[in-house]
């Protein structure tokens, strides 16, 4: 894909459905009983690959574009999968499904593509293995393929080392089936969507400061979910718009759950001009319209707490702070490393290559900005995110852009590039 800037972005937008909240919108609908219907899923391939792996266990589940229909079976109505799971490149797939699956009266296993092969599944395997679940990995790398075998799982406390919503989600619904309750403590608040839709679909779960806890066996019951649209999505045209002099653009009824809105308040920090109309805090997930206007920005520096609620962002943010004047630091990120690519290294890459003054460091990058950048040929690495990200940088650079792997935005947001195209006009 070759892009280059055409004109400045105008006009409205609708972003697809959240990637997190139509997984597990698809996950708990199967453990409940009775039908959940789901408005603005995200028919990206992630969420597509969570679809797979329960119709492979018996689940029945509808799809009519954005519309999707899963007829739950209770938390104890999947079936034994014929054949492997496949995850495909999805992580939330495979962590989130390992809890689910350490409390199945049968064997399974859950794998994905060659990046999913590559990223650390220990940090699941360690509170699971507490719980008493039988979990391996096959090759004895700490990665997938996972074998998982019938057990008995017990409630645990457990102190996770990463804010991951990941772990802490995986974790929660092995507590499904313990026979106690279950909790997690992180060192910062990750994401909390599974704590908010579980409580929807009936469990009993509390939140108070970095912990989360569950009790077992709750009767969920399907309901109806209308998906926001997804801020890490939102984020491109946020700062397509920012850094595209005589832009303006409305981004349509985006999610502003306090626990991922990071890039916001990064951006306004860094002197964005972006206006939150229609604020509807009445659903389980608050959300608003975006009014975002071209505008002058200078380097900040991102670290600690706020971290994990733009985590998705930062590469998107890193193209930001290129253009900013001044100096950007980002630190506390190092997971950033194992995120579908080491995104340190790979945005460090490819930022020098369209003449940024970037260094990586152990646990996020320092960035130069405010250089005249220009054109140059990207290696997306196949991650979603940092194809995005230089689609956005490729408008505010001269000259042209291309990037290689392209595709790999079906990943997340399967019409991209049209619905850049369309505000470009
Ligand atoms: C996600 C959590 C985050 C995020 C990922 C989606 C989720 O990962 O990066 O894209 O849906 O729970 P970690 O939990 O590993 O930080």
């Amino acid at each position: 894909m070759k892009l280059k800037y055409t004109a400045p972005l105008r006009g409205e937008l609708a972003v697809p459905g959240d990637k997190s909240i139509s997984h597990r919108s698809v996950m708990f609908g199967a453990l409940a009983q009775g039908r959940t219907e789901i408005r603005h899923f995200l028919t990206g391939a992630d969420c597509l690959s969570t679809i797979a792996c329960f119709r492979k266990m018996g689940i029945e589940i509808s799809q009519n574009g954005s519309d999707v229909t899963v007829f739950g079976r209770g938390l104890h109505g999947l079936s034994a999968p014929a054949g492997v799971l496949d995850a495909g490149n999805s992580g939330t797939t495979v962590r989130l499904m390992s809890g689910i699956l350490a409390g199945q009266d049968f064997p399974s296993v859950i794998t994905g593509d060659d990046s999913i092969c590559r990223r650390p599944m220990k940090r699941v395997l360690q509170p699971l293995t507490e719980m008493g679940a039988f979990i391996t990995s096959q090759q004895g790398n700490g990665c997938a393929p996972l074998d998982i075998r019938p057990a008995r799982l017990h409630g645990i406390h457990y102190p996770s080392p990463v804010a991951s919503a990941q772990v802490k989600s995986c974790v929660l619904l092995a507590g499904l089936y313990a026979d106690g309750r279950t909790s997690v403590t992180e060192p910062v608040v990750s994401r909390n969507h599974s704590e908010l839709m579980l409580r929807y679909f009936g469990a009993d779960v509390t939140s108070e400061g970095c912990t989360a806890s569950i009790a077992p066996e709750p009767v969920l019951r399907g309901q109806k979910i209308n998906v926001p649209g997804d801020i890490s999505s939102a984020a491109y045209f946020i700062a397509a718009a920012l850094l595209v002099p005589g832009s303006e653009v409305l981004l349509k009824n985006v999610g502003i759950n306090p626990t991922r809105d990071g890039m916001l308040r990064v951006c306004r920090e860094m002197g964005a001009d972006i206006t939150l109309l229609n604020e509807d805090h009445s659903g389980a997930e608050p959300c608003a319209d975006f009014l975002v206007r071209s505008s002058s920005l200078h380097g900040t520096t991102i670290e600690g707490a706020i971290i994990p609620s733009l985590i998705d962002e930062l590469p998107i943010l890193a193209v930001l702070a290129a253009f900013a004047d001044g100096t950007t630091v980002i630190r506390d990120a190092a997971e950033l490393k194992v995120k579908e690519s080491d995104r340190i290294a790979v945005m460090t890459e490819n930022l020098a290559r369209i003449g940024c003054d970037v260094e990586a460091r152990e646990d996020g990058m320092v960035i130069r900005g405010g250089k005249a950048l220009h054109g140059a040929v990207i290696d997306s690495h196949k991650d979603h995110r940092v194809a995005m990200s230089f689609a956005v940088a490729a408008l505010a650079c001269s000259g042209e852009t291309e990037i290689l792997d392209s595709d790999c935005v079906t990943i997340s947001y399967p019409g991209f590039y049209d619905d850049l195209n369309m505000l470009c006009r």
